[in-house]
């Protein structure tokens, strides 16, 4: 792996977007895979920047991670919206070049096998990717097996309270999502892994240097011949670097 560690979350942004860029600019057809959270929040703003400085992403095909169950594309909270208010509407990609699962979808079963169907027609070029702190990656729980494929997952009591912060009630945090499986994401060409903050330090220790184990989902990556891992050096601390 290689593993690069900047001083900001905003200088490991420019760097993350610098790499997006060349695999948009190198490609006729690029498939960038995409995550939400407030890690990558740096990365779509220098990506942003770079639109407005003249980057080309009309030919861009973007496939997102995840989505919560029954929280509608225009819940104020929902991934689609996320994604809508940090890039799409900043860099005016066409809607129909982007992608994510339908939270609200009548039959999710039916729904996850439509991901996967869009998954397969549009092989990820470059996957970006946050960490859970307990080493989620999507929604990927820390669990005894890992899924391969698109499925609807419960989320871990831990992961419902992290994300309470975004919501006013706390009876309205989702309690399952749909996510891209594991196999989707080692199947990306390149992957990049970002995480910031010392509150992620032990959990990048541990995907990174500990072994492979389920039950840290983000260790897997391991396995995967082209990751990055863009870190501060908050998060960075505990890797002897
Ligand atoms: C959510 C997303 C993940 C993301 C993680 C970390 O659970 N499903 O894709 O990596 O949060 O979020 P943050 O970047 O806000 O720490």
């Amino acid at each position: 792996m290689n593993i690069r560690v900047f001083r900001t979350p905003s200088d490991a942004g420019i760097y993350a977007a610098s790499m997006l860029e060349r695999v948009i600019t190198s490609l006729e057809r690029p498939v960038i895979g995409l995550a939400t959270g407030e890690t990558v929040i740096p990365v779509y703003d220098a990506l942003v920047n770079f639109v407005r400085c003249g980057l080309n992403v009309s030919h861009v095909t973007t496939i997102n991670l995840d989505e919560y169950v029954g929280l509608a594309p225009d819940h104020p909270q929902s991934y689609h919206q996320f994604m809508n208010e940090h890039l799409f509407s900043r860099i005016g990609i066409r809607m129909q070049s982007t992608h994510l699962p339908n939270g609200v979808a009548p039959d999710l079963a039916a729904e996850c096998e439509r991901y996967n169907e869009v998954i397969r027609n549009h092989p990820i070029d470059m996957q970006v990717l946050g960490i859970g702190v307990n080493g989620h990656i999507g929604f990927n729980e820390p669990s005894h097996a890992l899924i391969t494929g698109t499925h609807v997952v419960n989320l871990t009591p831990e992961t419902i309270a992290m994300n309470a912060r975004f919501f006013s009630r706390k009876e309205d945090v989702p309690r399952q999502a749909i996510t891209m499986g594991i196999q989707s994401i080692l199947q990306a060409k390149q992957i990049m892994l970002l995480a910031f903050g010392e509150h992620k330090a032990d959990i990048i220790y541990r995907a990174l240097k500990d072994g492979i184990r389920t039950d840290v989902p983000a260790s897997i990556l391991q396995l995967h011949k082209d990751v990055t891992v863009i870190l501060d050096r908050q998060s960075a601390a505990r890797l002897g670097l």
